[in-house]
């Protein structure tokens, strides 16, 4: 029996768990705050993929879509296996217990930006909150599986210090109740911690999405690739002051469109349908239903243009009670602020959603360095991992579907050559370090960051504010440093030092590229 420690508890992370536990391993899952607190957990669309194998046509489309929504950035050997091996594990997660939503016998399928078809299965507008049910479950259900809440990665142990190729084998982490540092040895650490939409003031990521894997991963020696690719999501709700609500795509999806504020007047002035009145049609024939990377842009363009704080997605002209059975969360929520699904317009504006690049690995998970060599006993799974699938720009749903798809291939990957070498991993260097008791300056740095990051490095780019935002990078980094070298550490600590190396690494990427593909727009570049 070997051991992996998984670090992150969504879909990637649970799923590969359940297969190593079935293979006779034993896992244990370290996760920052609760199990479900995580990305997954508020997935709202679905996840994309044809069920049945024969099903050539249906693939085919699949795959050609992906592949344009990537804008010439993707893997095509990996959007193959990945649209290939979609049915296989969409069965597995029904027969964990996911429950998709049905229309008689048959799923019931939804649309969404840049799909020429319907093809998301989906649980109602809460998709990722089923799939973490179950798979939670299940994992509370298994002997071999250990989960450990409240606790965070700090930093992975090399089996050579210094010398990636070596191997890791082991990983130093925080107990978030008691303080305590601790070292936990494995045959294999699989990072599955997420994205990093913190990095901006609107996100609609949980409050654990700080790049904490990837930024331990770097540390490591490993290489991060197309960082310069995050996705903006066209429609977070702007009401209120609380964290930014999703409003799916698939609401787009079912014809919701979006207007600016004289494009609502005409439409309630005139007796057409309201798309003809969107702004977005000026970007795409596909209107607001066109790709993530277009739709978000047109927003932004919009609100920039027009001074506005939002554009409004309007829903008047469909059918209420379909929109009242399949988007109920979304419905309650619009209540808690006096706004009616299918009556009021919806005030929303783009907000940071997914990162698109990430560490870079094989198609077996396998985390890579710049040298394109593996570093021994170290798999990337999900949002933190960039498998060339996504390209330039992800296709709505298909994020749930690759991180299935890949925590099944990594885990397999290990079973077929388990390394059963445990070795004694050494305790955190603790002489010296004190006890940090001033998070005051954390503070203000996070503040800067976030603020950095939103005007300099946002939707829409350019060099002269990509440099600026490289300059204030540096002098963050170099603070952040500073006390951490004479700090025990915390989570404001630990985490503000990886959010600061992963903007660093998506500045950098921007700057250095030549071309707008995507995601990445640069206004010197058009
Ligand atoms: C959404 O429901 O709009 C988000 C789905 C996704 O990001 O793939």
């Amino acid at each position: 029996m070997s051991r992996v420690v998984i670090i992150g508890s969504g879909i990637a992370g649970l799923f590969a768990a359940l297969r190593l536990d079935k293979a006779g391993h034993e896992v244990i899952i370290i996760t920052k705050q609760r199990p479900e607190d995580s990305s997954t957990n508020w997935a709202q669309g679905g996840i994309a993929g044809i069920l049945d194998k024969t099903d050539g046509e249906g693939m085919a489309a699949h795959i050609n879509d992906t592949l344009a929504c990537g804008d010439g950035v993707c893997d095509e050997e990996v959007v193959r296996c990945v649209v290939e091996e979609a049915g296989d594990r969409i069965r597995d997660l029904l027969s964990i217990g996911v429950d998709f939503e049905k229309d008689g016998t048959e799923f019931h399928l939804v649309k969404e930006g840049g799909h020429s078809t319907r093809r998301i299965l989906h649980a109602k507008d809460a998709t990722g909150a089923e799939i973490e049910r179950a798979l939670t479950n299940a994992v509370d259900s298994s002997d071999n599986i250990s989960l450990r809440p409240h606790t965070l990665g700090v930093d992975l142990i090399q089996r050579t210090h210094g010398n990636p190729e070596d191997g890791i084998k082991g990983i130093w982490c925080l107990d978030l109740g008691t303080g305590n540092m601790n070292a936990i040895s494995a045959d294999a650490v699989l990072i599955a911690t997420g994205g990093c939409g913190l990095l901006w003031e609107r996100t609609t990521n949980p409050s654990v999405a700080s790049g904490d894997g990837l930024a331990m991963a770097v540390r490591a020696g490993a290489a991060s690739k197309d960082m310069a690719y995050f996705q903006f999501h066209p429609t977070a709700l702007m009401a209120g002051n609380d964290k930014p609500f999703l409003i799916t795509e698939a609401l787009r999806g079912e014809g919701g469109v979006l207007l600016d504020n004289e494009g609502l007047i005409k439409y309630r002035a005139g007796h057409e349908q309201p798309e003809k009145y969107s702004f977005t049609l000026k970007s795409s024939h596909h209107g607001s239903l066109a790709t993530r990377d277009v739709v978000a842009r047109a927003c932004d363009q919009r609100m920039k243009v027009t001074g506005a704080d939002n554009v409004w997605l309007v829903t008047d002209h469909l059918d209420k009670t379909k929109l009242h059975n399949h988007f109920p969360n979304i419905e309650s929520k619009l209540n808690e602020y006096g706004l009616s699904l299918g009556v009021d317009p919806l005030p929303v504006a783009p907000a940071a959603h997914y990162m698109v690049g990430g560490l870079s690995v094989d198609i077996d998970g396998k985390v890579l360095m710049e040298n394109g060599n593996e570093i021994p006993g170290l798999y990337g799974i999900g949002e933190v991992a960039c498998t060339g699938m996504h390209g330039a720009n992800r296709l709505a749903s298909n994020s749930l579907l690759e991180a299935v798809v890949f925590a099944n291939r990594a885990a397999d990957h290990f079973i077929a050559r388990p390394n059963n070498n445990l070795e004694d991993v050494p305790s955190w260097r603790a002489e010296g370090m004190t006890k940090l008791e001033e998070h005051a300056p954390l503070v203000r740095d996070l503040e800067t960051l976030r603020k950095t990051m939103t005007d300099d490095v946002g939707i829409v780019r350019n060099f002269s504010r990509l440099q600026r935002a490289k300059r204030m990078l540096e002098l963050l980094s170099i603070e952040v440093d500073l006390i951490w070298t004479k700090s025990l550490p915390s989570r404001e600590l630990v985490e503000l030092r990886n959010l600061i190396l992963v903007a660093t690494h998506i500045t950098e990427d921007a700057i250095r590229r030549t071309e707008n593909r995507g995601l990445h727009y640069n206004k010197d570049l058009i």
